[in-house]
């Protein structure tokens, strides 16, 4: 009884906190971004949630109506999260960038207006909503949300064919587990193609989220984790990369 009045205080106290911090971001004007937003998109979901979503940047819709992944991709994420039998239905998904880039087009992509280094100045929210939100387990939609979640930038992150359906560990957030999935809007191209590649890359990602969705509960999969050590940490070395 005492243990479960100590974990709605503390849901209260994350509820709180993340809401400040909520506030603070749709503030933001720390990049040229700020200038062509329509809204700021924090995120969607629930923050006292221990499966954690991330994604690159909000798009069209996502701008109009200020929440993450609510247009044909995020609907598309939405199935594969039901799909997978998330118990308590409880997750929250999040961007790297909070407010659209013009065109849709990632900072540093070639035929992008801006150059990579206004990315970095979105990063301390997504720092702070992992430190607050506390996750069990985040499943990186797609290379750019991996790029700049655990390898930083620090190199050129692995590609896709190397993340998808990997497990992975990194030293900067030991206690979460990391799964990589393609993006959905990725997927949604395979489809229209009706590709056999679709076909597969959804089997995959049923696979990949059903080992999240395990991972939460402590279930860890039966597969050699990609190991990450930052920079910063005494071995200086990534184990794998
Ligand atoms: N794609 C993303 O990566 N994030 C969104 O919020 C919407 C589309």
């Amino acid at each position: 009884m005492r243990d479960r009045r100590a974990r709605i205080g503390d849901h209260r106290s994350v509820i709180e906190d993340y809401k400040r911090l909520s506030e603070e971001i749709r503030q933001c004007t720390s990049c040229p971004l700020c200038s062509t937003r329509t809204t700021v998109v924090v995120d969607r979901g629930d923050p006292t949630a221990r499966l954690l979503f991330v994604g690159e940047a909000p798009g069209q819709s996502e701008d109009a109506l200020g929440e993450a992944f609510i247009g044909a991709a995020g609907q598309l994420l939405d199935e594969f999260i039901a799909g997978a039998g998330l118990a308590d239905r409880k997750f929250l998904i999040i961007n790297i960038l909070k407010c659209r880039p013009p065109e849709n087009k990632f900072p540093g992509d070639k035929d992008s207006a801006y150059g990579a280094e206004i990315v970095p100045k979105c990063l301390p929210w997504l720092d702070k909503q992992i430190e607050l939100v506390n996750p069990r387990v985040v499943v990186l939609v797609g290379r750019k949300a991996a790029e700049w979640t655990v390898f930083r930038n620090k190199r050129p992150a692995p590609t896709m064919i190397e993340l998808f359906g990997r497990w992975i560990q990194s030293d900067r957030y030991p206690k979460v587990e990391f799964f990589g999935i393609y993006h959905t809007a990725y997927l949604l191209r395979l489809r229209q193609e009706n590709s056999v590649k679709a076909q597969e890359v959804e089997e995959k990602m049923r696979r990949t989220l059903a080992m999240a969705v395990a991972a939460i509960d402590g279930v860890l999969p039966e597969l050699e984790p990609m190991l990450l050590k930052s920079p910063a940490s005494k071995s200086r070395q990534l184990k794998f990369f």
